[in-house]
Formats: structure tokens, sequence, C-alpha cells
């Protein structure tokens, strides 16, 4: 089976397809059939559309969702400012220079969702839909009963590290475990439970300040591999009825984080339909395309999902990219990624095991750390990467076993927060020079050459 085995089983129903238009109801009958808006729904509920793209987007772009719910989301206070410490707010530092973070730690203190997400690095503004925002998490409390949470700012894809989450959104119930990812659109409520209260969470966010993401074209691979449209999960309905309680919306908008009640549950969806919604994605199904003659390939040949514009095709805003468990079979190749400088910007991180071109261990890249190699930042393996892989025997051999990596490439130039470069305190003193200062001069010239001009030191 190509799928991921883990340890905690699957406490939910999903339906299937990437980008389909799907319909789900929790009570039979309570989807209106052939109209959206009748004058009465079924059951007394509301109707309620959630609009992803302009309503006249392109048809293959076009993302909407109607709900059937019991009160509709407008129902609620005021939103007023909750101090979120700063927390989300697009203000980079922009620096050239190569960057890796140790593992970012738990809090002593207890820290749920909404208090636990830090943005770290990211490039653009909310406000004109343009950018990406890099998060870390690290969650130790279930949100509190009777809270939810939405961001107006964009999708939020989460990469999972530790600990399984439980999350509940408008649109159904999620289990999400390390080495599955999550997409929560912008706008849908949520709500974020530790899935074993003993077992906290941490990991890394993407949230997309622009479009939503695509599978990416496969070209001349052909209509299936890499991650295939079948193998996306989305939540049946599920609702609770709830209209005698307190509720706290969250709601994160323009990097700051407001908050507004209600006396009502926002999980109140008994049916929907449309192609807007949360999916998961298990990592272990994404089917791995490599050389079988000779040289390393770009690493774009592992993306999982990409966002793209229009005016630049093939020119990501963020392509989530992974680096599972492979065979490397190149013959006369050095097989880990080459000494690169790219116009995009690579921000990596590690779920578990480790990473081709990279050491491990105290200051190396570790899981639950993470790098940044922002535009035209020289990178590429280390000395001892480099000359493992210049001498190994080039027979086949998997690597990568038991370890998935991935990587948020962006066509921004990244900068990184405050909370990034300092407040969190695992940024790593000497990352560049530690890594490449030590590469030796291998050059050896033929001896009966003859030049005009003269080398270094003769
Ligand atoms: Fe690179």
């Amino acid at each position: 089976m190509r799928v991921t085995q883990f340890d905690l089983p699957e406490r939910y129903e999903y339906q299937t397809g990437f980008a389909a238009n799907l319909e789900t109801e929790a009570i039979p009958g309570a989807l209106p059939i052939g109209q959206n808006s009748p004058q009465k729904c079924p059951y007394g509920l509301y109707a309620e559309k959630i609009s992803g793209t302009a309503f006249t987007a392109p048809r293959w772009e076009n993302q909407q969702t109607w709900v059937y719910r019991i009160i509709p989301s407008a129902a609620h206070s005021t939103f007023k400012p909750a101090d979120s410490g700063g927390r989300f707010k697009t203000e980079f530092h922009h620096v050239p220079n190569q960057q890796r973070w140790d593992p970012f730690d738990f809090a002593e203190r207890e820290v749920d969702w909404v208090d636990g997400l830090n943005l770290v690095a990211g490039a653009g503004d909310p406000s004109l839909k343009q950018g990406v925002g890099y998060y870390i998490y690290a969650v130790n409390k279930s949100m509190d009963p009777k809270t939810a949470l939405y961001s107006a700012d964009g999708d939020m894809l989460i990469v999972p590290q530790t600990g399984a989450m439980d999350i509940q959104t408008e649109m159904g119930r999620l289990l999400v475990r390390p080495n599955e990812i999550v997409v929560i659109p912008r706008g849908v409520r949520y709500r974020v439970n530790l899935a074993d209260e003993s077992s906290p969470l941490r990991g890394y966010v993407l949230e997309l300040y622009q479009g939503h993401f695509q599978l990416p074209e496969l070209g001349p691979i052909g209509s299936n591999c890499l991650a295939n449209a079948r193998d996306f999960q989305i939540p049946v309905a599920a609702y609770e009825h709830d209209t005698k309680s307190e509720w706290t919306i969250y709601n994160k908008f323009c990097g700051e984080l407001f908050r507004a009640k209600q006396m009502h549950t926002p999980f109140d969806v008994v049916a929907w339909e449309g192609r807007y919604y949360p999916y998961k994605y298990d990592l272990g199904r994404f089917n791995t395309i490599g050389t079988i003659s000779y040289d390393h390939p770009d690493p774009s040949l592992n993306t999982v999902l990409t966002a793209t514009t229009n005016a630049h095709p093939g020119t990501a805003i963020a392509d989530f990219v992974i680096f599972p468990p492979r065979w490397l079979v190149a013959e006369d190749t050095f097989r880990p990624p080459s000494y690169h400088r790219n116009v995009m910007s690579e921000f990596m991180g590690l779920i578990s095991g480790s990473y081709i071109a990279k050491g491990g261990g105290k200051g190396g890249f570790q899981a639950a750390g993470a790098s940044l190699h922002n535009c035209m930042s020289s990178h590429g393996p280390d000395l001892a990467a480099f000359e493992k892989a210049s001498n190994e025997e080039l027979k086949p051999v998997k690597v990568g076993e038991g370890s998935m990596a991935f990587m948020f490439e962006s066509c921004y130039m990244v900068g990184i927060t405050e909370w990034g470069l300092k407040s969190c305190q695992k940024l790593q003193e000497n990352y560049s020079e530690e890594s490449w200062s030590e590469l030796k001069d291998l050059f050896q010239p033929p001896t009966n050459l003859h030049r005009d001009g003269h080398e270094n030191g003769q």
C-alpha cells in the first residue's frame, strides 16, 4: 500500500478528488436539488455562499461553496482588536545571507493554535493580496471550547512535524498527522485540537496571500504521477447544533488579530456543495519521479502543489515541494542537489529524518528546524556531503528512508520577521561560513597548459 503507516488510525470519513465540485449532507435531503437558493431551504436551514475567487474568475479557477447552515455566519458582534503581540505582522527584514534555524521549541506556558502561530518569514502584503507568509507553530493545548479562527489573509497550507491535529471546520472534520498536509482556505472557520492531549503540535505553515494552490502541470510526464487528484481527502459535512452558548471567533485580518462573539456555533453546516473547501493529502502517496539515466533533475519534479500567476506561467508564487524516500540510480552523476543560485527563494523544513545535501546533528539541518536560501544566495552541499557524494560507489541506492524534507519555493524575495531573526533564538550564527568555507581547491590543471595569464601564488 502506497500510503503512510500512521501510528494514529484515521477517525473520519472523506470525499476525494482535488478541485472537484463535491456535495455532502449530514442529513439526507438537506442539500437543495437543482438550485442553490430556494425560497425556503430544507429543514429551515439558511443558504450562504463562500466565494473563494471573484465571481467572474474563469471557470477552471473559479472556487465557491454553498453552505446550508443553522445560523448565517454574519450573526456576530463587532470585531474588536485582540492582542497578537505582533506575531502576524508582515514586517520583514531582508537579508542576503543563507539562514538556518535550530529546531523550534515548545513554550513552557500553555499555548493553543491561535497563540502558537509565529510568522517567521515571508514577502508582500495581505492588503494587496500579494505574497506569502511562512509560520512556525508550537502548540501544547487544544483551542478553548467555543472558539474558532479564520484567516481573511490567505489559504493556509499546514505541514505538521510533531503531533496529530484534529481539525473541526465548517465543511467537516479532518485528522492531520505528520507526513500529511492540510490546506484551510481563506475565510473558512476552523478550530484546532490536539488529537492526543499528551502529544503537542509543532510544524510549519505557508499562507498564500494570493490565489489558490493547484496541482502542477505534468507536461511530458503524462496524466498521472506526482500528487494524483484522487488522493486528496475532503471532509464530509458534520454539524453541531448549538444556538445557546457564546462562541468567540478570531479573525486574522491584514496581519492583525480581531475577535467577535456570537451566540451560535460556527460549525453548524448541515450540507454543502462546491469546490472551496479544506483538504488533506498524505505525502506517502506522492508518486516520485526521477532520472533513470544521469544527472540531477530540478526539484520542481517533486512539486506537490503550486500557486502560480496567469502573467508568468511556470513562475510560482509558492511551490510546495517534497523530498520523499526514493531510489537514486543515476550513472556517472553527482547525486545530491548541485551548487546553486536561484532567482526563486527556497525555504526548507524537515518533518523527519535527514536531508541528502546537509549534515544533521546539533547545529545542522534538523527535523523541526528550517533554512532559507534567498534570491540568488548561493547554496549547495556542505563539505562532508560533497566528499561523500563525489567518492561513493554509484550503485542503485534508496535514500531518505524514514525521512521527509520539504521546500516552500517562491518567486518573491523572502524577508525574515523580528521573531525569526531574534525572538525565537533559534537562528544559527555561522551557518553559511561553517557550511561552505571549508570547501577545498580541487583544481588540477594539466601541467602542459599554455596560458597567457598566471595563477594566484605562481
Ligand atoms: Fe536550490
